[in-house]
């Protein structure tokens, strides 16, 4: 009896035509019917494009026949508008950005867990590790990265292109240098998208290896909106030990997942304290959560960070620990978690 899940199983070897994702995760494959002697699928594709239906009906009609052959298989192929926020496949969006070859968001589901503390650090310590960097600071909520960086200029504008300004071998560039820092600002989606549309068309963005995108907390509209726009090719989720933290980073994996951005791993940041004495590694919360869940949620514990004064202070005081003391624990940690991130780029 051949059952639903191998079917599902087979499903993920036909590949998207001309592209080398399978069909399963670009999310097209939105019926499985399995009775004694036949399969039907039905294939759903979010535009109105047909120039692929026969091809794909044809591959995947083939390799389901191939694999069971004593059952008869229908492929049907549907089309549906695509829906203001729906998963679209990366791949297929404008590209922009050109000069940059890897997008990756740094994200939580929580405020507050450190993501931008984590999204410098990690950036200073690429760049450390030989790459070119850029920095783009997305938080609509309160962009802190200029603060963290201690870049208190505005950027140069010639007029027609706004150019990033570089620390500590970081190319950087803020919502925090289009709007006044006391504006209180909410900003809905349509916003979001040209705000971020012209950070990335009317910036004069070097050729960097990647870009960190320093996302604002949780994961609604303006979330995804985000990451549809800049078209992601790949997401850091940062968590802290506490059930309710991970909880929200659960939630923040999914909505990546949901349009197709592929998880990198997860930081477990403010992990342990690490005595700035002896040095002994103490294990405060101590209940292994974040690496749980992401055995659970098949991704990577990309590395932990400890609680720690010095990182702390470092942010407040412009200079990342990884730049102010390169030799410490701490900056270890981070360029461990670099180089995780750096050999999961290059792979
Ligand atoms: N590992 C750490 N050790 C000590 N303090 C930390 C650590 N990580 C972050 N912090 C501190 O916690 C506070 C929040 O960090 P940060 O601003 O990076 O969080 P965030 O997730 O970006 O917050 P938001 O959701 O508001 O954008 C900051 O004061 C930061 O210095
Ligand atoms: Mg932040």
């Amino acid at each position: 009896m051949v059952t639903k899940e191998a079917v599902v199983e087979a499903l993920k070897e036909v590949s998207y035509p001309g592209f080398s994702r399978d069909i399963v995760s670009f999310g097209i494959v939105q019926g499985v019917d399995v009775s004694e002697s036949a399969i039907n699928i039905k294939l759903v594709l979010k535009s109105d494009d047909t120039s692929i239906d026969a091809e794909l009906e044809q591959s995947t009609k083939k390799h389901l026949q191939e694999k069971f052959s004593d059952m008869s298989v229908v492929v049907g192929v549907e089309h549906q508008q695509a829906p203001q926020f729906s998963a679209q496949p990366q791949e297929q969006k404008p590209t922009y950005l050109p000069t940059v070859k890897y997008k990756v968001a740094v994200a939580s589901g929580k405020g507050g867990v450190g993501k931008s503390t984590v999204a410098v650090n990690l950036a200073v310590a690429l760049a450390k590790h030989g790459l070119k960097v850029g920095l783009l600071d997305a938080d609509i909520y309160g962009p802190s990265i200029p603060l963290m960086l201690g870049v208190t200029e505005k950027p140069y504008y010639d007029g027609s292109k706004i150019y990033p300004i570089e620390k500590y071998g970081v190319q950087l560039m803020s919502l925090g240098f289009l709007v006044d820092n006391s504006e209180a600002v909410i900003w809905r989606g349509a916003l979001v998208h040209r705000a971020i549309q012209q950070l990335m068309n009317d910036v004069a963005w070097p050729e960097l290896d990647v870009m960190l995108f320093d996302m604002p907390p949780g994961t609604g509209d303006a979330q995804l909106t985000l990451s549809q726009s800049v078209s992601l090719d790949g997401a850091v989720i940062v968590s802290t030990p506490q059930d309710v933290a991970l909880l929200d980073a659960v939630k923040g994996v999914r909505m990546f997942r949901k349009v197709n951005v592929p998880i990198m791993g997860i930081v477990e940041n403010m992990s342990y304290f690490l005595c700035p004495h002896c040095g002994e590694r103490t294990e405060i919360f101590s209940n292994g959560g974040v690496k749980r869940e992401c055995k659970n949620l098949d991704t990577d514990l990309l590395g932990e960070i400890p609680i720690d004064a010095d990182i702390r202070i470092g942010g407040d005081n412009g200079v990342p620990v990884v730049q102010a003391n390169p030799d410490g624990a701490q900056s270890k940690a981070f360029m461990d978690i670099a180089a995780n991130i750096k050999e999961k780029l290059q792979k």
